[in-house]
């Protein structure tokens, strides 16, 4: 898919599709209450009026007929029956226009690519509305991002009916002539899309052919393809690096799918004042371990490597972004499996960082591996920030449900920023406290800590586990992503499976940092 940038439209252009992004008109909402004949309940523009005269006033009388006011979400969809030239026109409701959004023009770009392949569509325009106040920048930005996210299928398994992408060409017409630097907004839009559409392929991708060493084989093909820094520890480097929680995790699945600790560095060209730590929950298949899960709750996970997958989109995108600020990225990548060599309940475990574990449950296998990988990458990395993701807990789906991810933090501005970069990007994240007296759950008779609270607030005593793996002085956060790393009901640009959650709000609260 090729996109441009250009003005005004004007009718006479060749499309298979043009979509116009429309507002609703609120004086002729008014009249419509009052019962009298609307001719337009939506702001129009001179593009659509302009067409709408040579379809002999049909396209507007047409939409207002069917109920089109330019709703959010609500489409009205047409064919000019070869009376003009494009050949499919389509409206696309946008709400009211004081509330506009950035993630409202992603929606926009989401639904025309839908339109567009259900049309089979080579040749695209989408046109923005008049009274677009949200800077063209990010406005070309979220509707690129958009198309190609809801573009994207995983489909490298069917053999029968593989869903062809006809879009080949998409223009994003402005109001006014662009500038260089809105150009720079489709390529940014291009290699954060790429990048959560790779961190999506990683999640759909089943446990067996996805193994913690071939993870580490993708973050390897990155490193050399964006020119960032790869190392990686295998079971025996762990061992050495006595990681003895994640190893225990990891036991099970040897030989066949060894743990393996991924760490990948982007380092700016300019010199950094800080450093930032991303840290990813890479459980390649929870199985629950002894404590086993029951079937339905096993059935998805493959996904628990959500996490790991954020991570590795964000250092994608971010190698080819380039800002002025050096990240470090960790995947901590396991299998939770079951066999002779499993741990078990009951096990005490030394961590890395010399605190020892009783496991109360090894289906809180997580903030195990978590606990050993933040300890050793603050060592290594010294961070001034340490942003760790993870599919921790189902606690955290029960509290938020599946469309928001938990969002802890030590530090009042960092939880802020991520949250605010989250609504940026349309991820919604909500803030949980990490609440002290709810340490009490965590004590345990026989070592210094358990790996389970009590059932209540769940995902706060994994977080609160977390946390006493956070040297003092370290900036936190902790994105529990459980609900929204997968989805069942496709979203506007969110088709169903992994989501590739976190890449974008991660992304752009780097970028704020330069
Ligand atoms: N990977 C799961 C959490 C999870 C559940 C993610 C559902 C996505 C969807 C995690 O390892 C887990 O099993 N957590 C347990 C913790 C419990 C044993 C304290 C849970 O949430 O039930
Ligand atoms: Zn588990
Ligand atoms: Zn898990």
């Amino acid at each position: 898919m090729k996109f441009t940038l250009s003005s005004m439209i004007t009718s006479d252009a060749e499309n298979d599709l043009l979509a116009f992004g429309l507002f609703k008109s609120k004086a002729e909402k008014k009249k419509s209450n009052a019962k009298e004949k609307a001719t337009c309940q939506f702001e129009s523009s001179d593009s659509v009026n302009e067409l709408d005269k040579q379809l002999n006033n049909h396209l507007i009388k047409s939409a207002t007929d069917e109920g089109f006011c330019a709703e959010e979400n609500q489409t009205f969809v047409t064919s000019s029956l070869g009376i003009s030239k494009p050949k499919i026109i389509a409206l696309m409701g946008l709400g009211d226009h004081h509330l506009q959004s950035v993630d409202l023009f992603r929606r926009f770009g989401g639904e025309t690519f839908k339109i567009a392949q259900k049309k089979r569509a080579k040749k695209i325009s989408l046109c923005i509305p008049p009274k677009t106040t949200i800077p063209l920048f990010d406005v070309v930005q979220a509707i690129t991002e958009g198309f190609i996210l809801a573009s994207y299928s995983f489909d490298r398994y069917h053999t029968k009916s593989v869903k062809e992408n006809h879009v080949k060409e998409v223009v994003i017409h402005l109001l006014e002539k662009p500038t260089p630097d809105q150009k720079l907004a489709l390529k940014r839009a291009e290699n954060i899309a790429s990048s959560v559409c790779y961190a999506r392929d990683l999640i759909n991708e089943g446990p067996m052919e996805l193994n913690p060493q071939a993870f580490a084989k993708h973050a390897i093909e990155v490193a050399q393809s964006c020119d960032l820094d790869v190392s990686v520890l295998d079971e025996k480097k762990l061992k050495k690096e006595k990681m003895h929680l994640m190893l225990a995790v990891g036991s099970a699945a040897e030989p066949a799918s060894p743990p393996r600790l991924i760490r990948l560095h982007y380092k700016p060209k300019k010199n950094s004042k800080r450093v930032i730590v991303l840290v990813g929950k890479g459980v390649t298949f929870d199985s629950g371990g002894l404590d086993i899960k029951p079937a339905d709750g096993m059935l998805d996970m493959k996904t628990d490597m959500s996490g790991a997958a954020a991570v590795f989109g964000t250092m994608r995108a971010i190698a080819k972004l380039q800002p002025d600020v050096e990240v470090v990225g960790y995947m901590g990548c396991v299998e939770n499996g079951v066999g002779p060599h499993a741990y078990h309940p009951g096990d005490i475990i030394k961590s890395r960082n010399g605190i020892t574990i009783e496991i109360g449950n090894t289906d809180a296998e997580g903030r195990l591996v978590l606990a050993d990988c933040l300890d050793y990458a603050q060592e290594r990395d010294k961070p001034d920030t340490i942003i760790d993701v993870a599919t921790l807990t189902g606690a955290c789906m029960i509290a938020l449900g599946p469309y928001t991810a938990g969002l802890f933090s030590n530090n009042d501005a960092l939880g802020d920023a991520l949250r605010q970069s989250g609504k940026t990007v349309g991820e919604s994240f909500w803030r949980l406290p990490l609440l002290p007296e709810l340490k009490d759950m965590l004590k345990s008779p026989l070592a210094d800590m358990k790996n389970v609270g009590e059932r209540w607030g769940g995902s706060i005593t994994a977080a609160l586990f977390l946390e006493e793996f956070i040297k003092p002085g370290t900036d936190w956060a902790h994105l529990d992503i459980a609900g929204p790393a997968s989805t069942k009901k496709a979203q506007s640009y969110i088709p169903v499976g992994g989501a590739g959650f976190a890449v974008r709000t991660l992304v752009d609260y780097i970028m704020g940092q330069n």
